[in-house]
Protein backbone atom coordinates (compact mmCIF):
# COMPACT_ATOMS: atom_id res chain seq x y z
CA UNK A 1 0.00 0.00 0.00
CA UNK A 2 0.84 3.75 -0.76
CA UNK A 3 2.56 6.32 2.08
CA UNK A 4 1.76 9.38 1.83
CA UNK A 5 4.11 11.26 4.14
CA UNK A 6 3.20 14.82 5.17
CA UNK A 7 4.87 17.46 6.52
CA UNK A 8 2.92 20.48 7.99
CA UNK A 9 6.28 22.60 7.56
CA UNK A 10 6.52 22.11 4.30
CA UNK A 11 5.48 24.89 1.64
CA UNK A 12 2.76 23.26 -0.30
CA UNK A 13 1.58 20.46 1.66
CA UNK A 14 -1.54 20.15 1.04
CA UNK A 15 -0.87 19.74 -2.75
CA UNK A 16 0.66 16.18 -1.38
CA UNK A 17 -2.71 15.16 -0.57
CA UNK A 18 -4.17 15.22 -4.08
CA UNK A 19 -3.52 11.54 -4.75
CA UNK A 20 -5.38 10.17 -1.89
CA UNK A 21 -7.87 12.98 -1.81
CA UNK A 22 -9.09 11.24 -5.11
CA UNK A 23 -8.76 7.68 -4.25
CA UNK A 24 -11.39 8.67 -1.07
CA UNK A 25 -13.31 10.67 -4.14
CA UNK A 26 -13.57 7.33 -6.64
CA UNK A 27 -14.24 4.92 -3.96
CA UNK A 28 -10.98 4.02 -2.44
CA UNK A 29 -9.86 3.51 1.32
CA UNK A 30 -6.98 5.68 2.75
CA UNK A 31 -6.34 5.76 6.09
CA UNK A 32 -5.76 9.45 7.46
CA UNK A 33 -4.27 10.70 11.11
CA UNK A 34 -6.79 12.78 13.20
CA UNK A 35 -6.24 14.57 16.30
CA UNK A 36 -7.31 11.50 18.45
CA UNK A 37 -6.48 8.10 16.04
CA UNK A 38 -5.72 7.33 12.48
CA UNK A 39 -9.35 6.72 10.39
CA UNK A 40 -9.59 4.51 7.95
CA UNK A 41 -11.58 6.75 5.35
CA UNK A 42 -13.79 5.70 2.45
CA UNK A 43 -16.70 8.30 0.56
CA UNK A 44 -19.64 8.07 3.11
CA UNK A 45 -21.68 8.24 0.00
CA UNK A 46 -20.38 5.05 -1.83
CA UNK A 47 -22.19 1.70 -0.36
CA UNK A 48 -19.53 -0.58 -1.66
CA UNK A 49 -16.69 1.47 -0.74
CA UNK A 50 -17.89 1.83 2.90
CA UNK A 51 -18.90 -2.10 2.86
CA UNK A 52 -14.61 -2.37 1.90
CA UNK A 53 -14.13 -0.52 5.27
CA UNK A 54 -15.97 -3.39 6.92
CA UNK A 55 -14.54 -5.70 5.14
CA UNK A 56 -10.44 -4.82 5.35
CA UNK A 57 -11.34 -3.97 9.20
CA UNK A 58 -13.18 -7.33 9.57
CA UNK A 59 -15.43 -4.88 11.73
CA UNK A 60 -18.88 -6.66 12.72
CA UNK A 61 -21.44 -5.50 10.01
CA UNK A 62 -23.67 -3.90 12.55
CA UNK A 63 -21.08 -1.14 14.05
CA UNK A 64 -22.09 2.24 12.28
CA UNK A 65 -19.33 4.43 11.06
CA UNK A 66 -18.78 8.18 12.13
CA UNK A 67 -18.89 10.35 9.07
CA UNK A 68 -16.05 13.18 9.12
CA UNK A 69 -16.77 16.85 7.61
CA UNK A 70 -14.46 19.52 6.93
CA UNK A 71 -16.86 22.44 8.40
CA UNK A 72 -19.91 23.22 9.68
CA UNK A 73 -21.25 24.43 6.22
CA UNK A 74 -21.05 20.99 5.03
CA UNK A 75 -23.75 19.48 7.96
CA UNK A 76 -26.51 20.15 5.37
CA UNK A 77 -25.10 17.32 3.48
CA UNK A 78 -24.69 14.81 6.04
CA UNK A 79 -27.58 15.40 8.13
CA UNK A 80 -31.23 14.96 7.77
CA UNK A 81 -32.81 18.30 8.70
CA UNK A 82 -30.80 20.65 10.04
CA UNK A 83 -33.23 22.83 11.41
CA UNK A 84 -34.33 20.12 13.81
CA UNK A 85 -30.89 20.01 15.53
CA UNK A 86 -31.04 20.48 19.20
CA UNK A 87 -29.75 24.11 20.28
CA UNK A 88 -27.70 21.99 22.66
CA UNK A 89 -26.12 20.36 20.47
CA UNK A 90 -25.51 23.64 18.40
CA UNK A 91 -23.60 24.80 21.37
CA UNK A 92 -21.62 22.06 21.82
CA UNK A 93 -20.50 21.96 18.14
CA UNK A 94 -19.56 25.88 18.60
CA UNK A 95 -17.39 24.98 21.52
CA UNK A 96 -15.81 21.72 20.53
CA UNK A 97 -15.60 21.34 16.73
CA UNK A 98 -13.11 21.26 15.22
CA UNK A 99 -12.06 18.39 17.84
CA UNK A 100 -12.91 15.27 19.92
CA UNK A 101 -16.88 15.10 19.94
CA UNK A 102 -18.93 12.77 18.06
CA UNK A 103 -22.72 14.15 17.77
CA UNK A 104 -25.22 11.48 16.86
CA UNK A 105 -27.67 12.93 14.69
CA UNK A 106 -30.34 12.16 11.90
CA UNK A 107 -28.79 10.80 8.94
CA UNK A 108 -29.13 12.11 5.29
CA UNK A 109 -30.82 9.85 2.89
CA UNK A 110 -27.76 10.53 0.68
CA UNK A 111 -25.47 8.66 3.26
CA UNK A 112 -24.56 5.10 2.44
CA UNK A 113 -26.64 2.36 4.23
CA UNK A 114 -23.66 0.62 5.28
CA UNK A 115 -22.71 3.38 7.36
CA UNK A 116 -25.52 3.04 9.40
CA UNK A 117 -26.23 -0.52 9.70
CA UNK A 118 -30.11 -0.56 9.98
CA UNK A 119 -30.47 3.19 11.63
CA UNK A 120 -31.66 6.25 11.19
CA UNK A 121 -28.65 8.56 12.40
CA UNK A 122 -25.17 8.94 12.41
CA UNK A 123 -22.14 9.92 14.01
CA UNK A 124 -21.06 13.11 12.80
CA UNK A 125 -17.24 15.02 13.84
CA UNK A 126 -14.96 18.01 12.73
CA UNK A 127 -11.10 16.32 13.29
CA UNK A 128 -8.93 18.93 14.60
CA UNK A 129 -6.32 18.19 12.70
CA UNK A 130 -4.83 20.32 9.57
CA UNK A 131 -4.45 17.03 8.05
CA UNK A 132 -7.48 15.51 8.02
CA UNK A 133 -9.28 18.59 7.14
CA UNK A 134 -7.07 19.24 3.96
CA UNK A 135 -7.68 15.81 3.12
CA UNK A 136 -11.85 15.49 3.70
CA UNK A 137 -12.18 19.37 1.97
CA UNK A 138 -10.28 17.90 -1.04
CA UNK A 139 -11.69 14.87 -1.14
CA UNK A 140 -15.42 16.61 -1.96
CA UNK A 141 -17.05 14.08 -0.09
CA UNK A 142 -18.25 13.29 3.59
CA UNK A 143 -15.85 11.21 4.92
CA UNK A 144 -16.66 7.71 6.63
CA UNK A 145 -13.79 6.72 9.15
CA UNK A 146 -13.98 4.20 12.11
CA UNK A 147 -10.17 3.15 13.86
CA UNK A 148 -8.13 2.53 10.82
CA UNK A 149 -7.19 -1.03 12.99
CA UNK A 150 -8.28 -4.28 12.46
CA UNK A 151 -11.27 -4.74 14.24
CA UNK A 152 -10.58 -6.05 18.13
CA UNK A 153 -6.82 -4.63 18.20
CA UNK A 154 -5.83 -1.14 19.86
CA UNK A 155 -6.70 2.27 17.83
CA UNK A 156 -3.43 2.66 15.68
CA UNK A 157 -1.80 6.37 16.75
CA UNK A 158 0.69 6.16 13.92
CA UNK A 159 0.96 4.70 10.50
CA UNK A 160 3.38 2.37 11.25
CA UNK A 161 0.45 0.72 13.63
CA UNK A 162 -1.82 1.08 10.52
CA UNK A 163 0.55 -0.58 7.86
CA UNK A 164 0.75 -3.70 10.90
CA UNK A 165 -3.29 -4.29 10.64
CA UNK A 166 -4.36 -3.35 7.20
CA UNK A 167 -0.96 -3.53 4.57
CA UNK A 168 -2.48 -4.82 1.92
CA UNK A 169 -6.03 -4.25 2.47
CA UNK A 170 -6.57 -0.72 1.49
CA UNK A 171 -4.45 1.66 -0.75
CA UNK A 172 -2.55 3.38 1.55
CA UNK A 173 -2.00 5.60 4.51
CA UNK A 174 -1.74 9.19 4.96
CA UNK A 175 1.17 9.58 7.28
CA UNK A 176 1.10 13.04 9.42
CA UNK A 177 2.83 11.88 12.37
CA UNK A 178 1.51 10.39 16.13
CA UNK A 179 -2.15 11.69 17.15
CA UNK A 180 -2.33 14.44 20.39
CA UNK A 181 -5.15 12.97 21.84
CA UNK A 182 -4.51 9.06 21.64
CA UNK A 183 -7.94 8.01 22.69
CA UNK A 184 -11.37 8.06 20.32
CA UNK A 185 -13.93 10.89 20.66
CA UNK A 186 -16.72 11.24 22.96
CA UNK A 187 -19.70 10.02 21.76
CA UNK A 188 -22.90 12.09 22.67
CA UNK A 189 -26.64 11.96 21.69
CA UNK A 190 -28.54 15.42 22.78
CA UNK A 191 -32.12 16.73 23.49
CA UNK A 192 -33.26 20.34 24.39
CA UNK A 193 -33.47 18.46 28.02
CA UNK A 194 -30.96 16.25 28.11
CA UNK A 195 -27.62 14.18 26.63
CA UNK A 196 -26.45 10.25 26.77
CA UNK A 197 -22.44 9.53 26.29
CA UNK A 198 -21.84 6.48 24.80
CA UNK A 199 -18.23 6.38 24.39
CA UNK A 200 -15.90 9.06 27.26
CA UNK A 201 -13.53 10.72 25.33
CA UNK A 202 -11.17 13.49 26.37
CA UNK A 203 -14.52 15.94 26.51
CA UNK A 204 -15.61 14.87 29.79
CA UNK A 205 -19.16 14.40 31.06
CA UNK A 206 -18.61 17.84 33.01
CA UNK A 207 -17.06 19.67 29.85
CA UNK A 208 -20.77 18.56 28.11
CA UNK A 209 -22.54 19.60 30.68
CA UNK A 210 -21.44 23.31 31.53
CA UNK A 211 -21.43 24.37 27.64
CA UNK A 212 -24.70 22.54 26.29
CA UNK A 213 -26.32 23.86 29.89
CA UNK A 214 -28.06 20.45 30.15
CA UNK A 215 -27.73 17.07 32.32
CA UNK A 216 -25.41 14.12 30.99
CA UNK A 217 -25.85 10.73 31.82
CA UNK A 218 -23.68 7.82 30.52
CA UNK A 219 -25.40 5.40 28.66
CA UNK A 220 -26.18 2.26 30.64
CA UNK A 221 -23.49 -0.38 28.86
CA UNK A 222 -20.78 1.81 30.56
CA UNK A 223 -22.38 2.17 34.29
CA UNK A 224 -24.11 -1.45 33.94
CA UNK A 225 -22.51 -4.44 31.69
CA UNK A 226 -25.47 -6.16 30.86
CA UNK A 227 -27.81 -3.60 30.26
CA UNK A 228 -29.06 -2.92 26.11
CA UNK A 229 -26.42 -1.16 24.13
CA UNK A 230 -27.35 1.65 22.15
CA UNK A 231 -23.99 2.46 20.45
CA UNK A 232 -23.27 -1.00 18.95
CA UNK A 233 -19.37 -0.35 18.97
CA UNK A 234 -19.24 -0.63 23.18
CA UNK A 235 -20.48 -4.26 22.78
CA UNK A 236 -17.84 -5.36 21.24
CA UNK A 237 -14.24 -6.83 23.06
CA UNK A 238 -11.66 -3.81 22.30
CA UNK A 239 -8.53 -2.01 22.26
CA UNK A 240 -6.71 -5.46 23.00
CA UNK A 241 -3.47 -6.44 22.52
CA UNK A 242 -2.81 -10.19 22.24
CA UNK A 243 -0.87 -9.94 25.76
CA UNK A 244 -3.22 -9.96 28.93
CA UNK A 245 -3.72 -6.92 30.30
CA UNK A 246 -4.50 -6.29 33.67
CA UNK A 247 -5.38 -2.72 35.88
CA UNK A 248 -5.39 -1.32 39.24
CA UNK A 249 -5.75 1.46 40.63
CA UNK A 250 -6.25 3.24 44.18
CA UNK A 251 -4.84 6.07 46.80
CA UNK A 252 -1.76 3.94 47.96
CA UNK A 253 0.79 2.85 45.46
CA UNK A 254 2.57 0.31 47.84
CA UNK A 255 -1.05 -2.24 47.97
CA UNK A 256 -0.85 -1.34 44.05
CA UNK A 257 2.23 -2.81 43.56
CA UNK A 258 1.88 -5.69 46.33
CA UNK A 259 -1.09 -6.55 44.02
CA UNK A 260 0.74 -6.75 40.53
CA UNK A 261 3.65 -8.65 42.49
CA UNK A 262 1.09 -11.14 43.79
CA UNK A 263 -0.67 -11.54 40.65
CA UNK A 264 2.82 -12.82 39.13
CA UNK A 265 3.04 -14.60 42.03
CA UNK A 266 3.66 -18.23 41.10
CA UNK A 267 4.29 -17.79 37.47
CA UNK A 268 8.26 -17.82 36.71
CA UNK A 269 7.66 -18.40 32.75
CA UNK A 270 5.22 -15.08 32.84
CA UNK A 271 7.19 -12.39 30.60
CA UNK A 272 5.26 -9.14 32.28
CA UNK A 273 5.82 -5.37 30.53
CA UNK A 274 4.33 -2.35 33.25
CA UNK A 275 2.91 0.46 32.81
CA UNK A 276 3.76 2.96 35.77
CA UNK A 277 4.21 6.61 36.47
CA UNK A 278 7.24 7.45 37.90
CA UNK A 279 7.13 7.51 41.43
CA UNK A 280 6.22 4.35 41.61
CA UNK A 281 8.66 1.40 43.57
CA UNK A 282 10.84 -0.14 41.51
CA UNK A 283 9.85 -3.12 38.40
CA UNK A 284 11.68 -5.69 37.33
CA UNK A 285 11.35 -6.60 33.49
CA UNK A 286 10.26 -4.56 31.04
CA UNK A 287 8.57 -0.84 32.17
CA UNK A 288 7.55 1.74 30.23
CA UNK A 289 7.54 4.95 33.14
CA UNK A 290 5.54 8.27 32.53
CA UNK A 291 7.21 11.51 34.19
CA UNK A 292 4.66 14.06 34.42
CA UNK A 293 5.97 17.40 33.29
CA UNK A 294 4.72 20.83 34.56
CA UNK A 295 1.96 20.50 31.44
CA UNK A 296 1.52 17.32 31.22
CA UNK A 297 0.04 14.44 33.79
CA UNK A 298 0.47 11.05 33.20
CA UNK A 299 -3.35 11.05 32.40
CA UNK A 300 -2.64 12.75 29.71
CA UNK A 301 0.60 10.61 28.62
CA UNK A 302 -0.65 7.81 29.04
CA UNK A 303 -4.01 8.73 26.81
CA UNK A 304 -1.65 9.64 23.94
CA UNK A 305 0.72 6.57 24.29
CA UNK A 306 -1.52 3.96 25.63
CA UNK A 307 -2.28 1.97 22.41
CA UNK A 308 1.18 2.28 21.13
CA UNK A 309 2.60 0.58 24.35
CA UNK A 310 -0.30 -1.83 24.45
CA UNK A 311 1.12 -2.54 20.47
CA UNK A 312 4.87 -2.25 21.78
CA UNK A 313 4.26 -4.63 24.09
CA UNK A 314 2.95 -7.31 21.72
CA UNK A 315 5.92 -6.58 19.73
CA UNK A 316 8.13 -7.56 22.75
CA UNK A 317 6.19 -10.94 22.92
CA UNK A 318 4.69 -9.76 26.66
CA UNK A 319 2.55 -12.43 28.58
CA UNK A 320 1.18 -9.57 30.96
CA UNK A 321 0.86 -6.34 30.86
CA UNK A 322 0.42 -4.91 34.04
CA UNK A 323 -0.64 -1.06 34.67
CA UNK A 324 -0.98 1.10 37.30
CA UNK A 325 -4.34 2.88 36.62
CA UNK A 326 -5.97 6.61 37.94
CA UNK A 327 -9.22 7.21 39.93
CA UNK A 328 -12.19 7.05 36.66
CA UNK A 329 -12.95 10.38 36.98
CA UNK A 330 -12.81 13.50 34.45
CA UNK A 331 -10.77 12.91 31.40
CA UNK A 332 -8.97 9.50 33.42
CA UNK A 333 -13.06 8.10 32.65
CA UNK A 334 -11.98 7.69 28.85
CA UNK A 335 -8.60 6.51 29.50
CA UNK A 336 -9.76 3.62 32.45
CA UNK A 337 -12.97 2.67 29.68
CA UNK A 338 -10.50 1.30 27.58
CA UNK A 339 -8.32 -0.27 29.69
CA UNK A 340 -11.75 -1.80 30.90
CA UNK A 341 -12.25 -3.64 27.51
CA UNK A 342 -8.64 -3.68 26.46
CA UNK A 343 -8.28 -5.92 29.97
CA UNK A 344 -11.84 -7.41 29.71
CA UNK A 345 -12.53 -6.40 32.67
CA UNK A 346 -9.43 -7.36 34.98
CA UNK A 347 -9.72 -3.65 36.29
CA UNK A 348 -9.02 -3.81 40.22
CA UNK A 349 -9.42 -1.19 42.89
CA UNK A 350 -6.88 -1.91 45.69
O1 LIG B 1 -11.97 9.58 17.37
C1 LIG B 1 -12.72 8.90 16.70
O2 LIG B 1 -13.96 8.87 16.89
C2 LIG B 1 -12.12 8.03 15.58
C3 LIG B 1 -11.53 8.97 14.53
C4 LIG B 1 -11.03 8.24 13.31
O3 LIG B 1 -12.49 9.93 14.18
N1 LIG B 1 -13.07 7.14 15.03
C5 LIG B 1 -13.54 6.06 15.70
O4 LIG B 1 -14.45 5.30 14.98
O5 LIG B 1 -13.21 5.77 16.82
P1 LIG B 1 -14.93 3.87 15.44
O6 LIG B 1 -15.71 3.35 14.28
O7 LIG B 1 -13.79 3.07 15.87
O8 LIG B 1 -15.96 4.14 16.59
C6 LIG B 1 -17.22 4.71 16.32
C7 LIG B 1 -18.10 4.62 17.53
C8 LIG B 1 -18.59 3.21 17.75
O9 LIG B 1 -18.61 2.95 19.15
C9 LIG B 1 -20.00 3.28 17.17
O10 LIG B 1 -20.87 2.31 17.71
C10 LIG B 1 -20.42 4.70 17.51
O11 LIG B 1 -19.25 5.46 17.34
N2 LIG B 1 -21.46 5.19 16.58
C11 LIG B 1 -21.30 5.55 15.28
N3 LIG B 1 -22.48 5.91 14.74
C12 LIG B 1 -23.41 5.76 15.71
C13 LIG B 1 -24.83 5.96 15.77
N4 LIG B 1 -25.51 6.34 14.72
N5 LIG B 1 -25.45 5.72 16.95
C14 LIG B 1 -24.75 5.31 18.03
N6 LIG B 1 -23.41 5.10 18.04
C15 LIG B 1 -22.75 5.32 16.89
MG1 LIG C 1 -12.64 1.63 16.59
Amino acid sequence: MKIWEIDTTEADWQRRLREPASRIESGGLVAFPTETVYGLGANALNDQAVRRVFAAKGRPADNPLIVHIASRSSLADVVADTSGIPESATKLMDAFWPGPLTLILPAHPRIAASVRPGMTTIGVRIPAHPVALELIRRARCPVAAPSANSSGRPSPTNAEAVVADLDRLIDGVVDGGACDVGLESTVVAVQNDGGVVYRPGWITVEELARVAAIPFRLDAHLTDGVAAVNSPGMKYRHYAPDAAVSVWWGEDSQRIFDALRAHLAGRPDAQPSYIAPAHFPDLPGAVWRWSPSADESYVEALSRELYHLLRQGDKAASTDILVVGVAPEGKALALMNRLEKASEGRLYRV
